[in-house]
């Protein structure tokens, strides 16, 4: 088959790819949920289960999805359909494409609230509101930001517009200009705020809690929500990947740039948790507080240290820049299918695509407030009624099976030649391998989760 070029443009190299890919997968998946999901699952046995999924599952998924979006050259709807005609196949796969933007709509929608929150949060540091807090005073602070609904509102709108005006300028103009700049310095920012912790914190104990596995406080809810944490924080099983992987050019190798892009984002998850649990454990905290860990516990403990202010402002900053380079990929999918399909520009595609998924952000504002409602979910006790429901939809539910079926689409549906062609740069063992790991490790090992998730095993 000739090689195709997107309508949308390509990435002017391949550094270009990898600083966006990292950008979408670095996001508050690693900053925000990594820490305290980790809290809340206990610590070091859930960090090893993660780190398993991400190398047997989700790096092989992730090669599949950049391959998928490479050879259609497409939207990955439309790659989908058209992979699945030269392969024979049913077009309904392109229902996979469908399910993936959806849930980008619906995953920007609550992640442009807590991107709120952010702002909101990075204005109270850089203006000393944190210094010296106590624990009550934090917690009032956090409650009264997140049960007004007006506030919050701003702030989703603010983080929203700032999304749809990346996205509406396209590849080189848009998504490229802002990861080149973004990308490097949070990775500074990072290990600056690392280096504080480890002078000013206690990095013995968050090294231990982090890599001490007690296998005893693993649940298979803890081993399901790993997995469903290590498609979310690679920005898989949503077409995101199969999106970017469409303006990748022709020649760069997909495994080592899809090795390198989920390595840098193990790397800040892991140096999130070293940032932000030193300073939670020498001040005395609790790291199982659930969401709020980094809204209720960090702005104490920074507010105790010396430079407080300086270094919690540098944290908020660190998170907006990760919620940003991520925002712009949850809606990539849709915007490039619209402009495919419904031939409008792109400025119209982004912009409607926004206003949609800024008026589903209103569920997750009220969520805190006016509807909120408790609930259990495999065992696990959620607080935030339709907040919790639609990041349990998403993150546990859609992005596995997005995932799995992308790996099911690879590994039996496409024709084996262009999967084979794509992957050039892979060596004849290393491609083996890899076909392996996708047609019968990533099913088996998922199926055998969900299994024991509901009890069968
Ligand atoms: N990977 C992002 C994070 O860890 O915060 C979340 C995400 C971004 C998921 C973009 C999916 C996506 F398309």
């Amino acid at each position: 088959m000739s090689k195709r070029i997107s309508i949308h443009g390509q990435w002017s190299s391949r550094l270009m790819f990898i600083l966006a890919a990292t950008g979408a997968a670095v996001g508050l998946g690693n900053i925000w949920k990594f820490p305290y999901l980790t809290g809340e699952n206990g610590g070091g046995a859930f960090v090893l289960v993660y780190l398993l999924c991400i190398g047997l599952i989700t790096i092989p998924i992730m090669m599949a999805e950049v391959l998928i979006g490479r050879r259609g050259r497409q939207s990955p709807v439309n790659s989908l359909q058209t992979l699945a005609i030269e392969a024979g196949a049913s077009t309904q796969w392109r229902l996979l494409g469908w399910a993936g933007m959806l849930a980008g709509l619906v995953i920007l929608s609550y992640y442009s609230v807590i991107a709120g929150w952010i702002l909101a949060y990075l204005m109270r540091m850089v203006t000393g509101v944190f210094v010296r807090v106590t624990a009550e005073g934090a917690s009032s602070i956090f409650t009264q930001l997140v049960t007004d609904p007006e506030r919050l509102l701003a702030w989703h709108t603010i983080f929203m517009v700032m999304t749809i005006k990346v996205v509406s300028r396209g590849i080189r103009n848009g998504l490229e200009k802002v990861v080149k700049i973004l990308v490097p310095m949070l990775f500074f920012l990072l290990l600056v705020l690392v280096v504080h912790a480890a002078r000013y914190g206690d990095l013995d104990q968050a090294v231990d809690y982090l890599f001490h596995s007690d296998f005893s406080k693993l649940t298979p809810a803890a081993v399901w929500t790993a997995m469903g944490h290590a498609f979310f924080t690679l920005s898989l099983g949503m077409g995101a990947m199969v999106a970017y992987g469409s303006y990748l050019p022709n020649g760069v190798s997909i495994a080592k740039a899809s090795i390198v892009v989920a390595v840098l984002d193990t790397l800040v998850a892991l140096l999130a948790g070293l940032a932000v649990f030193p300073v939670v454990f020498a001040n005395n905290l609790a790291a199982g507080d659930g969401p709020g860990l980094v809204f209720q516990t960090l702005p104490i403990a920074f507010g105790q240290m010396p430079g407080g202010v300086f270094f919690g402002s540098l944290f908020f900053l660190l998170l907006v820049f990760a919620a940003w380079t991520s925002a712009i990929a949850l809606i990539e999918p849709l915007v490039a299918w619209l402009v495919e399909n419904r031939e409008i520009e792109r400025i119209r595609a982004s912009i409607w695509t926004g206003i949609v998924a800024w008026l589903l952000g209103v569920v997750t504002i009220l969520s805190f407030s006016n509807w909120s409602f408790s609930f259990n979910f495999i065992g696990v006790p959620k607080r935030h009624g339709l907040f919790d429901v639609l990041d349990i939809l998403t993150s546990s539910i859609i992005l596995p099976l997005g995932g799995l079926f992308m790996a099911l689409f690879v590994g039996w549906v496409m024709v084996r030649e262009s999967v084979e062609d794509e992957l050039g740069g892979l060596p004849g063992v290393g491609f083996k391998l890899w076909y392996f790991v996708i047609r019968y490790v990533v099913p088996a090992a998922m199926v055998l989760v969900f299994l024991q998730v509901i009890g069968v095993l």
